[in-house]
């Protein structure tokens, strides 16, 4: 059987998230400023062969599931021959993409031939004028004929809404109702920090506790359904409805005693915590002509001194606003 690294917390590593791009289609103002972020020069970020010697070797270590995530991963020229190459890790045995949906759906036959059982879609609002003032484009159409598309293609779908005052509350009930036909998990997740600019730190007006009230008083058959060990989200639902509901509790940050994930940013930094700062430049370490054993040793360094939560890693950080980073950098 292979090994399964454990980091300094107990807590087994079995998931890494990777971004593929810092580039994205879509300005959603939580993420980024309306004139976007600096993009980085494409060579810095890790190409695709850096990426699947990167992932064979934490494949190696106990590593079995991959997210791939951007900015907006189908930005990133020939996805579908990396996922091919990804498929292909031994020990890598699931595949999950975050997509914005908005050039998403040509590609879903490739996903098909792929076995890619799963797909998050960011979707906040099933308002195309509200869509267009978050995202600052005008793209709800596209992403919608996506979400029908991987529903019509047995593609599980789970919608991440990120929940802001004066922009989608009135959203909330609508997107949670679309459980009723459709066999979806919609996610409602708190807003963070990470929207590339210092000077917008969301209050949080709306917590996973105030989401969860507003579905109960709309919802009163609301009941608590089990979650994954590992879920983010806490999930209920409807009787008699297809999907189920999850509050993602990202800001307040309730499941971080049971987090198995580590990241990948676009270029090329370790991160063992969301909140937290890079731990480890992997794409020098790759550059530099080092071994797979070498390499190794520098993850499981950084594996063993994981924070414990993310408001540790948080407190930590600079007091400085403006070191949060673009979520699109991060890859969420
Ligand atoms: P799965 O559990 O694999 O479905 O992934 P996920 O739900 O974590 O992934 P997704 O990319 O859909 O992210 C959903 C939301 O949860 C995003 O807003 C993420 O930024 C947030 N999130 C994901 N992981 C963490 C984490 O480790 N800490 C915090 N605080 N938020 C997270
Ligand atoms: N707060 C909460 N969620 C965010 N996302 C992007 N930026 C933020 C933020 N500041 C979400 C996107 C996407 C997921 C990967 O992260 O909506 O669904
Ligand atoms: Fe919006 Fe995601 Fe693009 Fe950021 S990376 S602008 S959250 S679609």
């Amino acid at each position: 059987s292979r090994p399964q690294i454990v980091d300094n917390h107990g807590r087994p590593l079995t998931y890494v998230r990777l971004a593929v791009t810092d580039r994205c289609n879509l300005r959603c103002f939580y993420c980024m400023p309306a004139e976007g972020i600096d993009y980085l020069p494409k060579k810095q970020l890790l190409t695709y062969e850096e990426m699947e010697r990167l992932l064979q070797v934490l494949a190696g270590l106990g590593i079995s599931k991959v997210r791939i995530t951007g900015g907006e991963p189908f930005l990133r020229k020939d996805l579908t021959y990396f996922l091919r190459q990804v498929k292909a890790i031994p020990g890598i045995e699931e595949i999950h993409i975050t997509t914005n949906g908005v050039l998403t759906e040509q590609y879903i036959p490739d996903l098909v031939n792929l076995g890619i059982k799963s797909v998050n879609l960011s979707l906040d609002t099933l308002d195309r004028e509200r869509f267009h003032k978050i995202t600052r484009r005008d793209e709800f159409e596209k992403v919608m004929q996506t979400y029908y598309a991987l529903l019509a293609n047995q593609i599980s779908v789970k919608i991440n809404a990120v929940v802001m005052e004066g922009q989608n509350i009135e959203d909330i009930v609508p997107l949670a109702a679309l459980t009723k036909d459709h066999p979806v998990s919609v996610r409602f997740i708190e807003e963070m920090p990470f929207n590339g600019e210092g000077q917008h730190y969301p209050v949080l007006t709306w917590n996973y506790r105030k989401i969860i009230t507003e579905l109960q008083t709309a919802f009163p058959d609301l009941y608590k359904v089990s979650d994954d060990v590992h879920s983010t989200a806490n999930h209920y639902a409807i009787p008699g409805y297809k999907g189920n509901i999850g509050v993602i509790a990202a800001f307040s940050r309730t499941f971080c005693g049971t987090c198995n994930r580590i990241r990948v940013t676009a270029q090329g930094g370790l991160k063992t915590c969301l909140y937290g700062n890079d731990v480890l430049n992997v794409k020098n370490i790759l550059r530099s002509g080092a071994s797979d054993a070498a390499l190794t040793e520098e993850l499981l360094k950084a594996f063993d001194s994981r924070a414990k939560d993310g408001y540790e890693a948080e407190a930590q950080r600079p007091k400085l606003l403006s070191v949060f980073e673009s979520m699109s950098m991060i890859g969420g």
